[in-house]
């Protein structure tokens, strides 16, 4: 169960030549753009089902400064829509799978033990990582294997997350439900009087489509990739799943929430607003410097925002949607928030937050060109569709560099191993302090200048989009850090 991109693409029909050698094919009128899946299930009323809050999960061990964790995929079936049965696949038979809690600085350990019949790779998204540790897209662990991924966690406090990253299939093994939130908490973070406990909400936000039978649908048998023409712009399901339940709803006190976002949808952008404020405290990399007051957040695949919401701005009985703004009819919607009582609320947002470096693109070695776009039957990054042998930039170890990323059709583009910050966005400087992201959305025809420094590790990682049709058809770069 070894298929290289040889074989896929042979698979797809495709001659390797035929998709490196298409020239200034990137036009936008003929380049795939996400397509909605239809359900067929009978769909739940929104906001009929009560929010499920993942398990945290139960370190197996801890020993020498280290906790242990053993995560176990396997196939299971689960109630997603009211009274139907949905095979999934999961992180210990869950989707989402449980949320792990780590601390900066401490050594966490996940055995990763694979029960699937397919061949799987964990990636801890957003996680400072040696290279071996990293799931490169080819590291492989086999049906039956197991394996240790260690993670240092020499970060800041942030809200992370993990899921499959096996070379071109990471969009069917994610879609069937191999992702879960991992969170790194730290000292600074803990001595700010942010809301927590129970009102310190991971949710992790993804779209699905569900046949009459409540199975899954993927454009694809058996996780084969048979995305080809239609599918290959991205898959977009017709359900919003938050934590895994359909347009859920949470009874809330008229107190402060953390609510951590994070868009796990393989294809899906949202805009996500309540209609109130939605003060944004973080991003992909942990805490900004200051609080951010905004009406609505955008998020591509792979982002994160922390966000505090102030409920007590209603009254007890009052609901609170939480709706996208990118999406129309039930794909609008995500989640309610129903105030149903008083609750004694210390919690605050304080006006300084954290101390955010500004790395000095002065500073910047090299700047390289990433050029993302359509290659006809497949997606490119520089012109080259991924070969996890070919190294398409070799940074040096403590350098700092620039990276201007230009696109044809939108692309979230993700960097392994170490957070940036956005230089420019066509030209012109973001507003506000900067802000530490391991994903980037480029929309229609843009570049972006995002600035890096590449530490602690040598070895390789990748360079991707996230959109994970994108992705596995073949639209990654790998890098070594020297
Ligand atoms: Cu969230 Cu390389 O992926
Ligand atoms: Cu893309």
């Amino acid at each position: 169960m070894t298929s290289t991109r040889r074989d896929v693409l042979r698979l797809l029909g495709l001659g390797a030549v035929a998709v490196a050698g298409v020239p200034g094919c990137s036009l936008i009128a003929g380049t795939p753009q996400p397509q909605l899946l239809t359900s067929a299930a009978p769909l739940p009323r929104p906001y009929a089902v009560p929010l499920p809050v993942p398990e945290t999960a139960k370190p197996v061990r801890s020993a020498g400064g280290a906790d242990f964790y053993e995560l176990t995929e396997r196939a299971a079936e689960v109630e997603v829509l009211p009274g139907l049965r949905t095979g999934i696949w999961g992180y210990g038979g869950t989707f989402p799978g449980p949320t792990i809690e780590a601390r900066a600085g401490r050594r966490t350990v996940v055995k990763l033990v694979n029960q699937l019949g397919e061949p799987t790779v964990l990636h801890l998204h957003g996680g400072h990582t040696p290279p071996e540790s990293d799931g490169f897209p080819t590291d492989l662990v086999a049906p039956g294997a197991s394996r240790e991924y260690v993670f240092p966690l020499e970060q800041r406090a942030a809200t992370l997350w993990y899921h499959d990253h096996r070379m071109d299939y990471t969009g069917p093994q994610v879609w069937r439900g191999l992702a879960g939130m991992f969170l790194v908490r730290d000292a600074e973070e803990e001595a700010l009087p942010l809301p927590a406990g129970e009102r310190d909400l991971p949710l992790l936000i993804c779209d699905r489509s569900f046949a009459a039978d409540g199975t899954m649908l993927y454009p694809a048998l058996e996780g084969r990739p048979g995305v080809r023409e239609a599918y290959m712009g991205g898959v977009l399901g017709d359900v919003i799943l938050v934590n895994g339940a359909p347009w859920p709803e949470l009874r809330v006190a008229r107190a402060r929430y953390r609510l951590r976002l994070c868009n796990a949808s393989n294809a899906r952008t949202y805009e996500l607003a309540t209609g109130g404020p939605l003060v944004q405290i973080g991003s992909d990399g942990g805490l900004l410097a200051h609080p951010r007051t905004v009406r609505q957040l955008r998020l591509a695949p792979g982002e994160r925002a922390d966000v505090v919401v102030d409920f007590s701005a209603y009254k007890v009985g009052q609901q609170v949607e939480l709706r996208n703004l990118a999406g129309e009819g039930a794909q609008a919607r995500v989640m309610r928030f129903a105030v149903d009582r008083d609750e004694k609320d210390e919690s605050s947002v304080p006006e300084r937050l954290s101390t955010v470096e500004a790395l000095d693109p002065g500073k910047a070695k090299v700047t390289r060109e990433f050029e993302f776009s359509s290659g006809g039957m497949g997606w490119l990054i520089n012109g080259k569709p991924f070969d996890p042998k070919r190294m398409e930039a070799r940074p040096r170890l403590g350098d700092i560099e620039v990276w201007r990323l230009t696109s044809d059709v939108a692309h979230p583009v993700h960097l392994h191993l170490d957070h940036f910050q956005v230089l420019t966005v066509n030209g012109e400087r973001p507003q506000g302090p900067p802000e530490w992201k391991d994903t980037v959305e480029l929309r229609e025809a843009q570049t972006v200048e995002i600035v890096t420094r590449f530490t602690d590790y040598r070895g390789r990682y990748v360079l991707h989009c996230h959109n994970l049709e994108h992705e596995d058809m073949a639209m990654m770069a790998a890098f070594e850090v020297v």
